[in-house]
């Protein structure tokens, strides 16, 4: 059942997800209940699903087929008896498909409702199943750590934890899903992957895009609540984490959240020494002059939401003492890219000063998008000439050898709740922790007005954000500079 079906969520990425999975004979008995509440037939939410498929993967032989799975609810979220008609259905469609009474309920809508919908489907009888049901449930958890755990327990009256799926989609991107199998695969990395050998790790999720439609909901989030809190910890999580017992999810999970325990709190005046906050000004993007912030739809004129977060995080456990991990989001920059860069120490003497500048350090580059793949930076001798070292770039590209793009992340994770692997999926405690780090940082963010707009639109961010690295002695590997042969 999909809550919000027709939201845009669903159409950009769930319809055209499932028509993947089905393609690839990977949904066997099926159906899909779609619920909102405009009132719609049967007949024109199909048209509505193909709809979507078409324009994500253009047309398709067996597009008729696969819709004609698809029903459509017209629904009250906060009315009993549009549930009890929703389950009379859904009792009805499990015996047309024999599904053996197995549910997901996909809450693809405005979060206030997310509580009250699980609360609905437990005192409503939907969840008196005979199967397995599981909740799949969007971001933003919560808005801060306090909101988040009367959400969770909302949540928890009507599912246990083992049924509750909080989607963060780039737990769904490949390369983010290849971080754990780089590192624990290969003899040449986890034995340097500490703070004997790595200097500094940095991550960037740059993004072109400025807030678009979506001023209003970004007034109350901002770039820390929107991208850091999720997808960049859980980044920083799997970079940090030490080998699981196993790959089950409870061990991958706990070893997850084993960092978030090790993250130093920054709180009070040490926040400006560790994060800094940005927000996007007039500029050019991709050639095209754009707004300020404050000028986008639905946004205050005097905002003091950040666009823009960088921010440097210790995790004080014994693997990582003294190494910082820098990150860094935004909207409005140069360009779209999300780059993982692990920068080793260098080595203790070197013998090959080259006339211009000294050795580079070693960095493996993990490229997560747009381009997908790992290049590693080594230092090799100049051919012909004496004995000059230059660098050199190994570089592995994912697209590159299956010529076509990796799935999509919603295909995956939809995927792995239907087979009951929750690992991809954010355990409440990752989203505890995760929310009592950064209420830390907007609860001095909030009380103090920044100097905004200071980063120009089409840049990386403000100066400040170089800064934060220049007084470790540390820069931002430039974006360009990494992308060198990658996935061409
Ligand atoms: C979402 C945020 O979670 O991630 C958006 O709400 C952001 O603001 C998006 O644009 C970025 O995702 P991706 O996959 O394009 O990096």
């Amino acid at each position: 059942m999909i809550f919000g079906a027709t939201g845009d969520l669903a159409k950009r990425k769930l319809f055209p997800s499932l028509y993947r999975l089905f393609s690839r004979n990977k949904l066997d008995k099926f159906a899909v209940i779609g619920v909102a509440r405009r009132s719609l037939s049967n007949d024109d939410f199909q048209a509505s699903v193909k709809e979507s498929v078409i324009s994500s993967l253009g047309n398709k032989e067996d597009l008729d087929q696969f819709v004609s799975h698809f029903y459509y609810q017209s629904h009250d979220v906060a009315d009993s008896s549009s549930y009890v008609s929703l389950r009379n259905f859904a009792d009805q469609i499990d015996a047309d498909y024999e599904l053996e009474g197995n549910r997901i309920f996909y809450l693809a809508m405005a979060p206030e409702f997310f509580g009250p919908i699980a609360l609905h489907l437990k005192s409503d009888g939907l969840t008196d199943v005979k199967g397995y049901k599981r909740l799949v449930i969007e971001k933003p958890f919560g808005h801060d750590l306090e909101s988040a755990k009367k959400l969770n327990q909302q949540i928890r009256s009507a599912f246990s934890e083992k049924e509750v799926y909080r989607i963060d989609h780039y737990l769904g991107k490949e390369m983010v899903r290849n971080i754990e199998v780089i590192r624990f695969a290969n003899a040449i990395f986890e034995p340097l992957w500490n703070n004997r050998y790595i200097s500094n790790i940095q991550i960037t999720s740059s993004e072109t895009l400025g807030v678009e439609e979506r001023g209003r909901y970004y007034e109350t989030s901002g770039a820390l609540r929107d991208m850091l809190q999720n997808h960049m910890m859980q980044m920083v999580a799997l970079l940090a984490m030490e080998p699981p017992i196993s790959l089950t999810t409870d061990e991958v999970r706990s070893e997850k959240v084993r960092v978030f325990r090790s993250l130093r709190s920054v709180e009070g005046e040490e926040v400006k020494q560790y994060f800094v906050r940005g927000q996007y000004g007039e500029g050019m993007v991709e050639d095209v002059t754009v707004p300020k912030y404050r000028d986008e739809a639905m946004v205050d004129q005097e905002s003091n939401t950040e666009t823009f977060v960088a921010g440097k995080i210790m995790i004080d456990n014994f693997r990582w003492a003294g190494v910082p991990f820098y990150i860094r989001t935004g909207k409005r920059m140069a360009t779209k890219s999300t780059k993982i860069v692990v920068q080793f120490k260098d080595i203790p003497m070197n013998l090959y000063y080259q006339t211009e500048k000294m050795l580079n350090p070693n960095l493996l580059v993990i490229h997560i998008q747009p381009e997908e793949g790992i290049t590693l930076h080594l230092n090799a001798k100049k051919a012909g000439g004496h004995l000059d070292a230059q660098e050199v770039k190994l570089s592995f590209a994912n697209t590159g050898i299956h010529a076509m793009n990796t799935p999509e992340g919603y295909e995956k994770l939809l995927y792995d709740c239907m087979r009951g692997d929750a690992t991809n999926f954010t355990h409440w405690d990752e989203v505890a922790y995760s929310w009592a780090f950064v209420d830390k940082i907007s609860a001095v963010w909030e009380k103090t007005k920044a100097a905004f707009p200071n980063y120009e639109s089409g840049t990386m961010g403000p100066k400040a954000a170089d800064e934060l690295l220049e007084k470790d002695g540390f820069f931002w590997w430039p974006m360009a500079e990494l992308e060198v042969d990658i996935c061409k």
